[in-house]
């Protein structure tokens, strides 16, 4: 094998891993993410309860505003939305450019790998039982 073969394999190696680190979720950002942005007003897990905010678990394919027991905005219980990997990143980029009226102050998520990372850690949430 001469230089430049090792050097191309090389260079393929690092492009793959590269890509492959870039394709795949990071769910230990996630968490951190959902600790520093999310929880002071949400909590998942087999203890979350609804307090200032309803609580997240099992959120991929709820209705929007449908918790029994949690006090929504009007906007939110009429928004007819579905939460999907598309809704929760356009309400979390603007939630009220998405739900206008709605009652959950947050000032914005757009980075995208910080995105599909919190949006991995939620959907580890989603066959929680609750205790
Ligand atoms: C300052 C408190 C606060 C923060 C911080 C916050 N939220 Fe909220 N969130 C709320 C409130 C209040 C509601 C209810 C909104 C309504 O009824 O209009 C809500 C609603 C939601 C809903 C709709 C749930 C449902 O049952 O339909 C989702 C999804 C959501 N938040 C995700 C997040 C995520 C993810 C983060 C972190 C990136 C976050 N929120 C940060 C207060 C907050």
């Amino acid at each position: 094998m001469n230089n430049a073969c090792i050097m191309k394999k090389l260079c393929l190696t690092i492009l793959l891993g590269l890509h492959l680190g870039a394709g795949a979720a990071d769910l230990a950002n996630g968490q951190r993410l959902f600790a520093s942005r999310c929880s002071s007003c949400h909590s998942v897990g087999p203890f979350a309860r609804s307090g200032f905010g309803p609580q997240l678990n099992a959120l991929f394919g709820r209705r929007a505003g449908s918790l029994p027991g949690y006090g929504y905005s009007t906007a939110m219980k009429r928004s007819n939305i579905v939460w999907s990997d598309k809704t929760l990143t356009s309400f979390l980029d603007d939630p009220d450019d998405l739900v206008p009226g709605t009652k959950m102050r947050f000032w914005g998520m757009s980075n995208e790998k910080q995105v599909a990372d919190l949006l991995a850690y939620l959907r580890s949430q989603q066959q929680v039982q609750l205790r």
